[in-house]
């Protein structure tokens, strides 16, 4: 059978899934002015994701499923309500009725898909499991192919962890270096007592 492009009724539940996020952007009720960022570049995000989180998925040796839903669901929050506010916690609580109503995700899956949701915001700190950690790099890497300062509206203490990410990711993609990452790096390494939040 050739692939079905999404159309009929062979949809698996991570196509599903993937199709129930888009919908919620092409049926949403919430125009660009009231959202932080507009239904173009959330659906161009969420897709991005799902395709970065496929590409690390395979260079990392995991099992790619998981990791697409948690990617199309990680802001989920921000697809409906158009506000990042403590948007993964808030997430991950709708991708869990999301999850139990499909119907063929374990509670361990759904439980795995949550957490990922849940601390995709969490840049600055690196987990030991590789689900969580997949999504917050498959994130930070679809948002730096925008433009290398796509991140600059975040305190420094909490953006160096966005450049030292970035620079392992592409490091690991056999990607070349930028230099503009590490210079910013090291610009706030050395400035060192700058104070930030970290709670985007
Ligand atoms: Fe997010
Ligand atoms: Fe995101």
């Amino acid at each position: 059978m050739t692939y079905h492009h999404f159309v009929g009724d062979g949809l698996n539940r991570s196509e599903k899934i993937q199709q129930w996020v888009i919908d919620q952007l092409l049926n949403s009720k919430l125009p660009n002015e009231a959202r932080e960022s507009s239904i173009e570049w959330e659906l161009k995000h969420s897709s991005g994701v799902i395709q970065m989180a496929r590409l690390l998925a395979q260079k990392r040796g995991m099992e790619e499923e998981l990791g697409e839903i948690a990617a199309a669901m990680h802001d989920i929050y921000v697809i409906t309500h158009g506000s990042y506010e403590n948007h993964a916690q808030k997430g991950a609580e709708i991708a869990k009725g999301i999850l139990k109503n499909e119907g063929r995700f374990s509670q361990q899956e759904i439980g795995d898909i949550v957490d990922a949701i849940r601390c995709h915001s969490d840049k600055h700190i690196d987990s030991k499991n590789e689900l969580i950690e997949l999504i917050k790099d498959a994130d930070c890497t679809d948002c730096f192919f925008y433009g290398d300062r796509v991140y600059d509206y975040k305190p420094p203490q909490m953006l160096k962890h966005y450049y030292m990410r970035i620079i392992s990711i592409r490091k690991e993609l056999g990607l070349p270096p930028k230099k503009y990452f590490s210079e910013q790096l090291s610009i706030i390494q050395k400035s060192g007592g700058i104070r930030g939040e970290i709670d985007e």
